[in-house]
């Protein structure tokens, strides 16, 4: 898989990078947001949310778990859940007792990492960081899992 990393210097970049990722997103896919409180998690699902051109305002989950979005004119959905406080392995998305066709919505999970990868056979990690005393933001991105990486895929050392 080849890891690539982008500077976020406004949360207007953030946003931008969130639809520009959008654009090569497809029904049923999973996207893992990883990074720290402020790290820009929730605006780059706002970017991916205008990307998909999915109904509805994109505002942090936390206390309700997982937003859910009417899908717009491409007919993709969006699912936008936190998983902060689920306090460790989310075994089945049933659970969160969702209105949304999973096969017809992109499911974006806000710390998502260790807790939700088992249940995709792959999924988009973005690992967000945050400078300290500044507003840059960095992104590190990957396809992980089979069949959506390059072609060719080049190992990086
Ligand atoms: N480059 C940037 N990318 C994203 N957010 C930024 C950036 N610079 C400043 N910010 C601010 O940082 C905060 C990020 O908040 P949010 O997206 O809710 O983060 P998280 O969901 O990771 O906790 C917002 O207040 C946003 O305006
Ligand atoms: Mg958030």
């Amino acid at each position: 898989m080849v890891t690539q990393q982008r500077a976020l210097s406004t949360v207007a970049d953030t946003e931008a990078f969130g639809r520009e990722l959008a654009r090569d997103l497809k029904a049923g896919d999973l996207v893992v947001l990883d990074g720290p409180l402020g790290a820009g998690k929730t605006a780059l699902t706002r970017g991916i949310a205008a990307g998909l051109g999915v109904l509805g305002r994109v505002s942090s989950p936390t206390f309700i778990i997982a937003r859910q979005h009417r899908a717009g004119e491409r007919g993709i959905a969006l699912v936008h859940v936190d998983a902060y406080r689920l306090g460790g392995d989310l075994d089945d998305l049933d659970a969160l007792d969702l209105d949304t066709d999973l096969n017809h919505a992109v499911v974006v999970v806000e710390w998502g990492l260790g807790v939700v990868e088992h249940l995709a056979d792959r999924h988009l990690l973005v690992r967000l960081a945050r400078e300290p005393e500044s507003d840059v933001r960095t992104a590190v991105w990957e396809w992980i899992g089979p069949g959506r990486g390059p072609r060719h895929p080049v190992r990086p050392e």
